[in-house]
């Protein structure tokens, strides 16, 4: 299987030769590519068996044509989430979906904390006044999580893992998540979680149903200067809206990992570049925004798993085996 690797980071490279030379297969050699696989890069695909994408490729059903038509039998996606990829498209054409549905859990949930965590007690403020010799604490003030009403959309294997440590700092967790069952935490239904959660933070996948869960009607529904977590999808959000509610502090510490436009930003140095996206630039000048890059699953060990993971994928796609993280 000749497999064209997208959207390839020079850190996630190791993590694939060592899954590779671990996986014992002659039959596999990957190709990386340092572009976001999308309708201009399409060509690159030509005389490859199947493609590895990342959150920012677009598979759309322009894609999956010119897959199709140099007989790519399969799309390998290297992360849990697939709304990048058209999956009609891809069935129409009999070309398998596969994804990676659970790298480590644990490690976005404990970058939520670390988002929540850096809001609150403003280490990163504190670490540029000590490094100066400011050992001045105001404008520093946080509050307890202990007994805080921290509520979760969406407790699957990363809501679950959050809940798992929220509860170790005495918080009340509230979830709301129609196919949760009973557990550590209070289920209840989306308004009860938006009026009373001191911290929201979101964890259900992006569709039709989540995109922009969080508008100007569910924000008027919270509670003043409520903390806001977006580990899961830019696009669960409305950035405009958002904007909005930081400045008549409705919204009082707002956490990004992700971003309604990331493919434009993330991952990618841009330095030397003027920022053309208006909306970021404003969200990122507010001083109680932190915006990280996508790196909520950015451990060594989930890039274990990921590499892991995809390889066996790409293993059982080559020899026709039952496929055990298939998309359909
Ligand atoms: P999961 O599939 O285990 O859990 C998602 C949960 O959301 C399920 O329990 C489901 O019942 C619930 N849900 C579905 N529709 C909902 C709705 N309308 N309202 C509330 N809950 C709803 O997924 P997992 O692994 O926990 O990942 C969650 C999301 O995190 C993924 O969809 C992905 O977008 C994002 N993610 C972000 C990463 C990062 O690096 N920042 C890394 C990995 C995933």
């Amino acid at each position: 299987m000749k497999l064209a690797l997208f959207s390839s980071q020079k850190y996630e490279q190791p993590f694939f030769e060592k899954s590779l030379a671990a996986l014992n297969s002659n039959n596999i050699t990957i190709s990386y590519f340092e572009q976001p696989l999308n309708a201009t890069t399409a060509p690159l695909c030509q005389g490859f068996d199947s493609v590895c994408v990342f959150v920012n490729d677009t598979v759309d059903d322009t894609v999956i044509n010119t897959l199709a038509e140099y007989g790519v039998s399969s799309i390998l996606l290297r992360c849990a989430g697939f709304n990048n990829v058209d999956l009609n498209a891809a069935k129409a054409h009999n070309i398998k979906v596969c994804r990676v549905p659970a790298y480590s859990p644990e490690a976005v949930a404990e970058h939520c904390i670390a988002l929540m965590l850096t809001l609150n007690r403003k280490t990163h403020k504190a670490f540029n006044r000590v490094r100066e010799g400011n050992f001045d604490l105001n404008g520093l003030l946080g509050f307890n999580l202990f007994e805080k009403t921290i509520g979760i959309i969406g407790c699957g294997k990363i809501g679950q893992a959050l809940v798992n440590i929220l509860n170790g700092f005495g918080a009340n967790v509230l979830v709301f998540d129609p196919y949760a069952q009973a557990g550590c935490y209070t289920l209840c239904d989306l308004d009860t979680l938006l009026s009373q959660s001191d911290i929201i933070s979101l964890h259900c996948p992006l569709n039709e149903q989540t995109h922009h869960l969080i508008d100007d009607s569910a924000l008027a529904k919270m509670k003043p200067g409520v903390m806001l977590i977006n580990t899961s999808r830019g696009a669960l959000l409305d950035s405009k809206a958002c904007i909005n509610a930081l400045k008549t502090k409705k919204l009082g510490y707002l956490g990004l990992d992700v971003y309604e436009q990331e493919s434009e930003l993330f991952f990618k140095d841009h330095r030397d570049e003027i920022m053309q996206d208006d909306v970021f630039s404003r969200l990122v000048s507010f001083p109680n925004v932190l915006v990280t890059g996508h790196q909520g699953f950015f451990t060594q060990e989930a890039l274990s798993e990921i590499a892991q993971t995809t390889l066996q994928n790409a293993h059982e796609v080559a020899h026709q085996l039952p496929l055990s993280n298939e998309v359909k």
